[in-house]
This record gives C-alpha cells, sequence and structure tokens, in this order.
C-alpha cells in the first residue's frame, strides 16, 4: 500500500511530478515528457492556468471549434465549441445549414429566476417560527444589503424569501428559500454569499427571541447552498417549417415528419432512449457551456433534473406536425453567465464570447439551447434515415488512422477511399494493410 504523501498542495508542479512519477508511473519513462508537452512556453498563461485551480500538474487540451451558419432570431451566429467527440461540430453546423433555409431558429427567453437555500433544523412550536420568520424577514434582508449592492444596480438581488415546512420530508426540517435574479452573471458566490449572511443573521436573532423556548432558540443550520436546480430560469428553442421542405434520402417531407416525430415520441414514452437522446442534446449544450468558461456540471445536474420534473424522466425536446407544418421545441433551465467566473479570465472562453457578439446571460441562454436543439435534430435525422455510424464513423476515421499510426500521405489516400466506403475499425485496418504492402 503507498503512504499518504503530506502537504502534496505544497510541492512545486515540478516536485508534484516527480512524486507522482516515482510512485504511480514508475517504468513510463515518457509521463514527465507527455505532462510537460502540454505546459505552454508563455510562462503567464501557465501560471494562468495553474491558479484556476489546485495541484495542477498541466494542462488538458480540447479541440475548440466552431459551427458556422446558424440563424437564430434572423442574426447570423457562429457558435464557438469545445468539444472531442468527433461528429458533434459537423453535425450542429449541418443542421444549422439546414434550419438557415428553412426560417432559422427562434429562442426566448422564459425566466431567469435562480433557488438559494438555508437548510436548518426547528423542532418546536412551528407557529413560533413563523411568527419570528415575519419578524426577521426585513433583518435578513437588510443584512444582505451590503452583499447585494452592486447587483441592485444592475437590476439584480434578492427577489424573494420564504419560510418552507420540510418536516414532513424529513422531522424538523426547514428551510429558508431564496429566489434570485443574477442579471449576466451565474450568480453562484453571490447567492452562497447571501445565503451564508440569512443564516448567520437568521440563528443569532432566533437566540434573542423571546417568544422561543431555550432549546427553540437553538436553531441548527445544516447548510447553506444554492440550488442547481433551476426550472423558473427556464430558455425555449424552436423550429417550424412545411413538412414537404423535410423531404431527405429519399424520404418525403410527409414520412421524414411522420418518423421524425415517432422518434421523439419514444424519447419522451421511454427512459433508457430518453437519456441518449438526451445526452445528444447535451452534446451541444456542453460544449458552448464549456467553450463560454460557464459550469457544464451544473448545467447538466439542473437540465437532468428537469427532465425528470413530473416524476418520469423524459425526453427534452418535442415535436409535432399540425395543419402541414411540423415543429421541434425544447424547453430548458439554463444557469449561464457571460460576466465573472471563468468567463472573463479563460482567453478563449473571453474569445468565444467575442465569436459571439459579447451577448448578456439571456442571449446566451438562447444560443446554448439552439445549438442542443440543432444537435438533437441532426442525430434523430441521422437515426432515421443513414443510421448514426455512417455520419460518425466518417468524422472518427481520423481518430481510427492516428490509433493506427498512419501518416500523412496514408491519411489522405484512405480519405479520399472511404469518402465512397464504409468505415469500420476493421476496414481501415485492413486498407491500411493494403496500402503498406
Ligand atoms: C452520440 O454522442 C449521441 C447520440 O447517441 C444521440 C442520440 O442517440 O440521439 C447519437
Amino acid at each position: 500500500m503507498i503512504d499518504p504523501i503530506p502537504g502534496f498542495s505544497k510541492l512545486t508542479k515540478e516536485e508534484k511530478i516527480q512524486w507522482l512519477g516515482r510512485t504511480y508511473l514508475a517504468g513510463n519513462t515518457d509521463a514527465e515528457n507527455i505532462l510537460k508537452q502540454y505546459w505552454n512556453p508563455d510562462s503567464r498563461l501557465q501560471q494562468l492556468h495553474e491558479e484556476f485551480t489546485e495541484n495542477t500538474l498541466s494542462n488538458y487540451y480540447l479541440p475548440f471549434g466552431l459551427a458556422p451558419n446558424f440563424l437564430i432570431n434572423g442574426e447570423r451566429m457562429a457558435i464557438p465549441m469545445a468539444i472531442e467527440e468527433s461528429s458533434v461540430i459537423a453535425a450542429a453546423s449541418k443542421a444549422a445549414k439546414f434550419w438557415g433555409k428553412h426560417g432559422g431558429f427562434k429562442a426566448e427567453v422564459l425566466g431567469t429566476r435562480k433557488i438559494g437555500q438555508v437548510h436548518f433544523m426547528f423542532n418546536g412550536k412551528k407557529n413560533k417560527l413563523q411568527d419570528f420568520f415575519r419578524k426577521v424577514k426585513p433583518e435578513l434582508l437588510e443584512a444582505v444589503e451590503p452583499l447585494t449592492k452592486n447587483m441592485k444596480k444592475r437590476g439584480g438581488g434578492v427577489v424573494n424569501l420564504e419560510l418552507r415546512d420540510k418536516t414532513e420530508l424529513l422531522g424538523g426540517y426547514h428551510q429558508l428559500h431564496g429566489t434570485f435574479e443574477t442579471k449576466d452573471s451565474m450568480g453562484a458566490n453571490f447567492i452562497n454569499s447571501c445565503l451564508e449572511r440569512f443564516a448567520e443573521t437568521f440563528k443569532a436573532e432566533a437566540g434573542k427571541y423571546e417568544a422561543f423556548s431555550p432549546s427553540e432558540k437553538e436553531i441548527e443550520i445544516v447548510m447553506s447552498i444554492l440550488s442547481n436546480y433551476v426550472p423558473d430560469c427556464l430558455v425555449r428553442a424552436e423550429v417550424s417549417c412545411p413538412v414537404e421542405e423535410l423531404a431527405d434520402h429519399g424520404m418525403s417531407g410527409e414520412d421524414f415528419a411522420a418518423k421524425f416525430v415517432r422518434a421523439i415520441k419514444i424519447a419522451e414514452a421511454e427512459p433508457y432512449r430518453a437519456v441518449t437522446h438526451n445526452k445528444g442534446i447535451m452534446n451541444g449544450i456542453d460544449a458552448v457551456v464549456l467553450a463560454t468558461g460557464n459550469d457544464f456540471r451544473a448545467v447538466e445536474a439542473g437540465i437532468h433534473a428537469y427532465a425528470s420534473k413530473d416524476g418520469r424522466y423524459t425526453s427534452l425536446t418535442h415535436a409535432d406536425v399540425r395543419n402541414g407544418e411540423f415543429r421541434f421545441w425544447m424547453e430548458i433551465p439554463l444557469a449561464l453567465g457571460t460576466v465573472g467566473g471563468l468567463t472573463g479570465l479563460h482567453p478563449l472562453s473571453r474569445i468565444a464570447l467575442e465569436i459571439l457578439q459579447k451577448p448578456s446571460a439571456e442571449e446566451l441562454m438562447k444560443i446554448v439551447a439552439v445549438a442542443g436543439l440543432a444537435q438533437n435534430f441532426a442525430a434523430v435525422r441521422s437515426l432515421i434515415t443513414t443510421g448514426i455510424q455512417q455520419g460518425h464513423m466518417k468524422m472518427h476515421l481520423m481518430n481510427i488512422l492516428n490509433q493506427l499510426n498512419a501518416n500523412s500521405k496514408e491519411k489522405e489516400l484512405l480519405v479520399t477511399h472511404f469518402k465512397t466506403h464504409n468505415v469500420s475499425h476493421s476496414a481501415v485496418e485492413e486498407q491500411l494493410d493494403k496500402l503498406r504492402s
């Protein structure tokens, strides 16, 4: 068993790598070089990356690409995406191109409210707690004034604060349930700071509240934290066109629309399919969220919770045909920022936001939702026509060639060959062997 290492974070980067090499990578003479190969020669840039987090050894690259030709609410946009999956950007671009010729994407923000909670235990008389909350609420709001001053100037702040009785779920459990408006910031630090101030004040004031018995004065604050479930921070994206414009791969527009709607109905009805269907949507969403320096874990958690809001995990997208018109849409919760956090710190997120013409958080919500809808359209379109593997493996060809150490000439010849042949790992291996012999 390996001994624990004390004070690892205090070691220099070089010392950390040495320790790692000795302890876990002995025998891999290349490991140190690989880690160092990704250090940025610009020491300021390297330091910036190291200071994002703790115990940094190297930088982990992802491709940063562009899906052009999106028409969103009448404006032409190119969407930056950070993603490793070979077919995602191509699929987004294809969907953008198609809908660009069929009316474009429409997107609207339906709400921007976020939630944070102070979770606490109180085992006394509930009516006394309610009276106490009514009395102390103005003091709670006053206590966060210094924290909310700047946010208020930008039009945000604490929108509401309620006492919620959760004792049916857990004995003694109550909440201060706060609603916040955080404008162009994602708002996690703002919300958490406000909540911690609420909690401190609430506890201190409870200790002095005369109507409480000694045990009632001992409110136990369990934790204060924002919720990543943001069903009131909601955006809708939609496309529509006459069904005949959907003719594809020898299928009539009517047949395509009917099959497409059926595929969506299956994802609505069947959780196994819904998870994969929604994963395809997240391919688009995460890629833009990541490129713009936003928190993709928060977005993922919130969106999947929303997909099961009615008690069963279901499709995030929906489609129908009415009076000859095909409609395809999605509503998703998205808590995003275009100021604060990594957005202004990471040089590539700054560029991504510049490419998007420096959007407000609401504008970014629309763009991200559109990227998700486009991705889902492209995936379902492939699934119901050619099958997913044809396009996917075409895009994956370069990865296979790299795995097989093909040189540039071999890559060129095989890319040409596979323009007209089905790609599979064994077929590529076979062709490469032929070429080499
Ligand atoms: C692959 O990353 C995403 C898909 O599986 C999505 C879907 O099945 O709808 C193609």
